[in-house]
């Protein structure tokens, strides 16, 4: 059976718990439902914002971004195990890319673990490159872990 078209639509308050599961259910490192919360809450002044991906209803991915004076940054993105490889990632990146384009940004910059090369390809194969890295970033049972720095020019 071919798979339903997926459908990207901004997130609700009413999605963090989902979203939250999600994350839980496909990534190591995985955002709180209060931090969806807050990507979702509609108030004028909220910098991040959330997109989803669905397909027949159904959460298949998200990405969260904000802007920050004249660049934009992708916070997180996490597309279910179940549906990975489809395409999913790069359709929620370049959606988020669009609506920061939208907003006036110049640049999108991003940070991601050396060691997460399937998003580091991802985010390659939508432009970006490398500007740096920054040592010891990101907690790791046990231990550190470099944070590389990519940027788009938008
Ligand atoms: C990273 C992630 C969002 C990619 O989602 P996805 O929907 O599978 O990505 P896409 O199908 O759009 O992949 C686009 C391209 O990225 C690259 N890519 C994506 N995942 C890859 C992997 N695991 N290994 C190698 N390359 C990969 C490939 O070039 C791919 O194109 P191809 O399938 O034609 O070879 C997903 O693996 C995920 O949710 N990971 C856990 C959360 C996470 O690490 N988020 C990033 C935080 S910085």
């Amino acid at each position: 059976m071919t798979p339903a078209a997926p459908a990207i639509r901004p997130g609700l308050l009413a999605d963090a718990y989902r979203m939250a599961r999600l994350d839980a259910a496909s990534s190591p490192w995985p955002w709180s439902e209060a931090q969806y919360l807050r990507c979702c809450t509609p108030v004028a002044d909220n910098r991040e914002r959330a997109l989803l991906l669905e397909t027949d209803n159904e959460l298949q991915g998200l990405v969260v971004f904000a802007r920050e004076l004249d660049d934009g940054s992708i916070y997180n993105i996490v597309v279910a195990s179940s549906a990975r490889r489809r395409g999913y990632g790069v359709l929620l990146l370049e959606a988020a890319i669009e609506a920061l384009v939208t907003t006036g940004a110049r640049r999108c910059l991003l940070e991601v673990r050396k060691s997460n090369t399937g998003a580091r390809r991802l985010y390659a194969s939508c432009g970006f490159h490398v500007d740096g890295t920054r040592r010891n970033y990101y907690p790791l049972p046990p231990g550190r872990e470099d944070a590389i720095l990519m940027s788009l020019d938008l």
